[in-house]
C-alpha cells in the first residue's frame, strides 16, 4: 500500500509534476502521469445491453495502480477555471469501476492544483468537483494546495510554498 501521484498535466516536468515531487520527497510514493497513457473518454452504458467497460485503452492498467494505493494525490494544472482533460477524462472513466464494485471507499485524497490567474478564488470549483466526488464514493478528502505558477520552472524556484504545502505534508507523514 502507498502513495500515488497522479499528474493531470501534459508537461510532465512542469509545475503540476515539481509541486507533486517537493510535497511527496522523503515519502513512499509512485508518480504517474496521465499523458503518458492513453484514455478514451466515457462511455455511458446505462440504457444499453453493454457492459459499462472499455478495453480497448490503458484504464484498467491505471486502476491496478490505484487499487494497490491507499492514498491518492490527484494534481492538476487550472485550465480555463477548470480541472485539464486528462484529469476529467481520468475521473469520469471512474464510473466503470464504480460499476464494477471497485474499491475506492476509504482511501485518502489529497488535490494539488496549480494555475497561473488566481486560481484560490478562480479555480475553487476543481475542489468542489473533486471533494463531492470523493464523498460520492467514499473516499477521505484531505484537502487542496493551491499554487499561483505559469512559466515552466516556477514552482521549482519558489523558495517558499504556502502553509497548505506544510500542513498537507505532515498530514501525508501522519495521517
Ligand atoms: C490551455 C491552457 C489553459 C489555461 N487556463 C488557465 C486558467 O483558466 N486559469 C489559470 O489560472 N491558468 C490557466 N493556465 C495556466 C496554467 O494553469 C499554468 O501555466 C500552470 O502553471 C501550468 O501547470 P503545469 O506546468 O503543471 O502544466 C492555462 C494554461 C493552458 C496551457
Amino acid at each position: 500500500m502507498t502513495t500515488l501521484f497522479i499528474n493531470g498535466s501534459p508537461r510532465r516536468h512542469g509545475n503540476t509534476a515539481t509541486l507533486g515531487r517537493r510535497l511527496l520527497a522523503d515519502l513512499d510514493h509512485t508518480t504517474i502521469h496521465l499523458a503518458d497513457y492513453r484514455l478514451n473518454f466515457e462511455q455511458d452504458q446505462r440504457e444499453t445491453n453493454d457492459p459499462q467497460i472499455d478495453q480497448s485503452d490503458d484504464f484498467e492498467t491505471l486502476m491496478d495502480q490505484v487499487r494497490v494505493s491507499e492514498t491518492l494525490v490527484l494534481g492538476t494544472p487550472v485550465y480555463w477555471y477548470g480541472m485539464t482533460g486528462q484529469l476529467k477524462v481520468f475521473m469520469d472513466r471512474w464510473f466503470d469501476s464504480y460499476s464494477a464494485d471497485f474499491p475506492f471507499a476509504k482511501k485518502q485524497v489529497y488535490l494539488l492544483i496549480v494555475g497561473a490567474d488566481q486560481p484560490e478564488v478562480k479555480a475553487t470549483g476543481i475542489t468542489q468537483a473533486v471533494r463531492n466526488s470523493c464523498e460520492w464514493l467514499q473516499m477521505d478528502f484531505r484537502g487542496t494546495l493551491t499554487v499561483t505558477a505559469d512559466g515552466i520552472d516556477d514552482v521549482a524556484n519558489m523558495e517558499q510554498l504556502p502553509p497548505a504545502f506544510t500542513h498537507m505534508r505532515s498530514d501525508l507523514k501522519h495521517p
